[in-house]
């Protein structure tokens, strides 16, 4: 939907136009997955894929609230009693956004927001960052909180992990807020310190695709927290303040202290393999070898399929295919246990590897997966 789409369903709801118009994109992450909440690397880059707000400002502690994706009416909130885990909708998305910038003391008395996004939810993508982001951009224009967009990504996440009640990790919100076009961000997520990393897969014959499993997965449910808690207790034992403080070549000696503790074993040794996979792929792209990190996505499949055990049998179905039709690499994306996966690929191996994917699944019995091309969009930003 186009953002003067938003912005005339605004006025049609609360009779006045908006004062603006934000957007905040999905993501996909290339490499770095389940490191964020170790203070390791990530390397998300944003999608076309958006959510878009139309906003006017209130001053009489009103929250109206209207999504033109969701049955229903206006919600009318009161901003004073906002409540940490009161609530089970969309409404908790943008509502935790406000929550988190009153509690951290921005004077946020109201709004009227319209919503609409076009990030397919349950997909891994972060469709729930994007509606955290385009809010908190918003409201940080029109009450002039001039918080810097590092700022308003950690906002984000305390309205996710407090309000909302997911325990995840500070990516998805940086990548909506930070990402620029044409770029894959390299973030180090202990500092937020960040690189852009030029990405143009286009013009060097490659493309990189989305396989949408329909495979419908949630962080509020219980796996996620139990491998991020399994990731503190590894911490915990191995005497530092998160994996990311454990050095690639000190692995092997970390893991034989872990001795018999095999699922921790298994965490660590994913979590600190990954970090190195992270910073493999930024030295190869940055040395113009992009081909080469098609087998270091491939890897870090294994990795979270073998170690993490966040993956599905409809995602390894996508992975599987992809490179036995010629895929240059594959991995599940995101969160895992559904969702998403990302296949590198030459262009002129598209359409075969795309059927050949759609084929194992109806063989399968599975859902058709829903495919398409990836390009690294603009991150967050006022439309008008
Ligand atoms: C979800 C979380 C992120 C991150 C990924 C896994 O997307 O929201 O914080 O942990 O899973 O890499």
């Amino acid at each position: 939907m186009g953002a003067q789409q938003v912005r005339d369903d605004f006025a049609g709801l609360y009779g006045a136009e908006p004062e603006g118009v934000w957007s905040a994109p999905g993501r996909v992450n290339l490499i770095g997955e389940h490191t964020d909440y170790n203070d390791g690397f990530v390397m998300p880059f944003a999608l076309p894929h958006v959510a878009t707000a139309a906003v006017t400002r209130r001053d009489d502690g009103v929250l109206r609230l209207h999504s033109a994706d969701v049955e229903g009416g206006v919600v009318e909130l009161r901003v004073d009693a906002l409540a940490p885990e009161s609530d089970r909708n969309w409404t908790a998305y943008p509502a935790g956004v406000v929550w988190a910038l009153r509690e951290a003391g921005h004077p946020v008395t109201g709004a009227d927001v319209h919503l609409a996004s076009t990030v397919p939810t349950g997909a891994g993508l972060s469709s729930s960052a994007a509606l955290e982001v385009v809010i908190a951009l918003a409201l940080n224009d029109l009450y002039e909180l001039g918080l810097q967009r590092w700022q308003l990504a950690r906002l984000c996440q305390r309205a996710e992990n407090v309000y909302v009640g997911a325990p995840t990790g500070i990516m998805d919100q940086t990548a909506s807020a930070c990402c620029t076009r044409g770029h894959a961000l390299f973030l180090d997520t202990r500092d937020l310190s960040q690189r852009q990393i030029p990405l143009d897969l286009a013009a060097e014959g490659m493309r990189l695709l989305v396989v949408d499993t329909q495979v419908k997965h949630a962080h509020s449910d219980g796996e996620y927290g139990k491998r991020r808690a399994g990731c503190e207790k590894g911490a915990a034992l191995l005497g530092v303040d998160a994996l990311r403080d454990i050095p690639y070549d000190g692995l092997d000696a970390a893991l034989a202290r872990l001795g018999d503790e095999d699922e921790v074993v298994r965490l660590v040794r994913h979590v600190v393999t990954e970090d190195q996979r992270v910073e493999h792929v930024v030295a190869l792209l940055e040395s113009g070898e992009t081909r080469a990190i098609g087998p270091v996505l491939t890897a870090g499949h294994a990795s979270l399929r073998d170690d993490f055990r966040i993956s599905c049998p409809e995602l390894d179905l996508v992975v599987d295919t992809a490179l036995a039709s010629g895929a240059l690499g594959a991995r599940m994306t995101g969160g895992g246990f559904g969702g998403s996966a990302i296949v590198l690929a030459e262009a002129a191996d598209v359409e075969t590897v795309t059927k050949a994917v759609e084929s194992a699944f109806a063989a399968a019995g599975f859902t058709a997966p829903r495919t398409f091309e990836a390009v690294p969009s603009a991150g967050a930003l006022r439309v008008s």
